[in-house]
């Protein structure tokens, strides 16, 4: 039977509802609740962070999906390290079988992966994988996926300013030519722009130690959606809101119109 164009009701998806010239460029994900969830169904943690990969391919599908240009995905802590040792080997073992299931995802869908962090504090075993995945994708261009490994702002800031102080001690800079560009290219995020959006799951409001520096005018969205439940939708929810915020960068409301 022929539907009736009188009747017939058309849903606009969430994803159909985003402005497509109005996206963030850069969206960094603070992936939190993993540990609750296994919780909450009365498994190990470690069942959390195995269902937090599915999460992560929701989230890597969606942003290139609809144009998103950089994504950077906050996957281990420089203070990660102090969990406990089954739990630190568990997030290595999945972040390597990740790589291992996902490169011809990487691949297809035009997707180049890079990292920030310390990752030669990464078991042998990790960094390999990580180095080869990197530079199999280093020619695509479609979006930037980024791991924050090791990971921790003050620790990247202070690497920053030791290796501006070298320069400065051998003469390569001198201090009155110090200004933000020159600090920005001594950070790991130097080929990336700064964050628009920052997502933060699980209904914690912190930063934990996160991009510091690149979310300066960051807008800041948190949910109470823990990172395994996390889906496409939740994404383009998080996008949507965004949309709806004016983004002065100090400037006033009628400046910016
Ligand atoms: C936070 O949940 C999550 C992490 C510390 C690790 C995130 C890792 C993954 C999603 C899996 C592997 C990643 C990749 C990129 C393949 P939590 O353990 O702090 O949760 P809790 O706060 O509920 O305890």
């Amino acid at each position: 039977m022929a539907a009736n164009p009188a009747t017939a009701i058309f849903k606009v998806t969430l994803k159909e509802q985003i402005h497509i010239d109005k996206l963030p460029k850069h969206i960094a994900i603070i992936m939190d609740g993993n540990g609750r969830w296994a919780k909450q169904k009365g498994m190990i943690r470690a069942f959390g962070h195995e269902n937090g990969t599915k999460a992560v391919r929701e989230a890597v599908e969606s942003a290139s999906e609809i144009g998103i240009e950089f994504l950077t995905l906050y996957a281990f802590s420089t203070e990660n390290w102090n969990r406990p040792k089954l739990e630190v080997q568990t997030l290595m073992k999945l972040l390597v079988s990740s790589l291992k299931k996902e490169i011809s995802t990487l691949q297809d869908n035009n997707i180049k992966l890079s990292t920030i962090g310390n990752i030669n504090a990464l078991p042998v075993s990790a960094k390999k994988e990580l180095l080869e995945v990197v530079e199999k994708t280093k020619d695509n261009n479609r979006m930037t996926l980024t791991l924050a490994l090791s990971y921790g702002s003050r620790e990247e800031i202070t690497n920053a300013l030791k290796e501006i102080s070298l320069k400065v001690k051998n003469n390569i800079i001198s201090p009155e030519n110090i200004d933000e560009s020159v600090i920005i290219e001594h950070l790991y995020t130097q080929n990336l722009p700064d964050v628009d959006l920052l997502v933060r799951t699980s209904g914690e409001q912190r930063i934990s130690n996160f991009l510091l520096w690149q979310i300066a005018y960051a807008e800041l969205y948190f949910t109470e959606i823990l990172w395994p439940d996390f889906t496409k939708n939740h994404l383009y929810e998080a996008i949507l809101n965004y949309q709806q915020r004016e983004r002065r960068f100090g400037k006033t409301s009628e400046q910016i119109k």
